[in-house]
């Protein structure tokens, strides 16, 4: 990790202004390849050390980080530089316009799966007093996201891990809506009561990777927990139980939307239509993958 005396004056020496610091890590990052946004990634860093907005980091450009701060930036930079994400480094996330505490305890939430939501919300009534449920919900960041999109729904939010479940209920504490959404402990959709009733919508971003996968980051596998990510061979195995499940817990009429793996579309797409789904499609993520299917139960 190069040091200020490491720079000659010029350019990348010192004296170490906010500007020259965001340009020195974001080289830093893209010549290691690091990350796919390394401007954003050194920005989010020092406007956390700094303690202050991203946006307001723009008005700072030209004043000298103090050494104190200096010093923990290089530290987190360093980090980020080893594959940890940088959710868990600043401790937080946004998703759907909503801040999220994130930490190791569960999968960071990704900009994808917002296309997921967004399916959600085009499909479904939004004044509708649904019975909606987020399946594997990790930090929360589905069932809040949905609390906010349809506020007369009640939302059950089911986790295996104990971990991501204490997690998504500070999420949700947090967020003043423990009122509306019910974080229920266990495996898809067995962990909800039997009196919870027939559902509107089943929602999720379940564990679709499969092992061996060459396509995910190594520095993902090695900082993310595994079991919000591995699925068994063929990245299906979560899918194959949970569609099933899904159509026993929906009513008629009732729908499924749930993420999946770019080069899983013809699969789940099968799936779906062997358990008697109709009015089955497959959504597009922001880079125009297949990302997200939704399907309905017939009447
Ligand atoms: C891909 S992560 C998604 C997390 C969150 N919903 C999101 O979109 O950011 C999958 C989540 O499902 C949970 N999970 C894995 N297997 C599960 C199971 N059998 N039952 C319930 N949750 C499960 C994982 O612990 C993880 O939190």
């Amino acid at each position: 990790m190069p040091r200020e005396k490491d720079f000659g004056p010029g350019e990348l020496g010192p004296p170490w202004t906010v500007l020259k610091m965001l340009r020195w890590t974001s080289n830093f990052f893209e010549e290691r390849d690091v990350t796919e946004t390394p401007r954003l990634d050194a920005d989010l860093l020092l406007s956390h050390v700094l303690d202050v907005d991203r946006m307001d980091l723009y008005l700072k450009t030209d004043e000298e980080v103090p050494e104190a701060a200096r010093d923990r930036f290089r530290a987190m930079v360093k980090r980020r530089a080893g594959g940890e994400p940088v959710a868990y480094l600043v401790g937080h996330r946004e998703f759907w316009e909503t801040d999220l505490k994130c930490d190791r305890r569960a999968l960071v939430p990704r900009p994808d799966t917002e296309v997921l939501v967004e399916t959600v919300v085009d499909t479904m009534d939004a004044d509708g007093d649904h019975r909606l449920a987020d399946i594997g919900t990790g930090t929360g960041a589905i069932a809040l996201a949905l609390a906010d999109e349809f506020p007369n729904a009640t939302i059950a939010a089911t986790e295996i891990s104990s971990d991501a479940i204490e997690l998504a209920a500070e999420n949700i504490e947090a967020h003043s809506a423990s009122g509306r959404v019910t974080l229920l402990e266990g495996d898809l959709l067995d962990a909800l009561p039997d009196d919870w009733g027939p559902l509107d919508a089943v929602v999720s971003n379940p564990p679709y990777v499969k092992e061996d996968d060459p396509d995910v980051q190594q520095a993902v596998l090695d900082h993310e927990p595994a079991q919000s990510l591995l699925a068994g061979p063929d990245g299906l195995d979560v899918i194959r139980r949970l569609i099933p499940q899904a159509y026993e817990a929906l009513r008629g009429g009732g729908w499924l939307f749930f993420e999946f793996g770019y080069t899983q579309a013809e699969s789940v797409y099968t799936l779906l239509d062997e358990e008697g789904f109709e009015a089955i499609e497959i959504h597009q993520d922001y880079s125009d993958r297949d990302r997200v299917a939704s399907a309905r139960k017939p009447q």
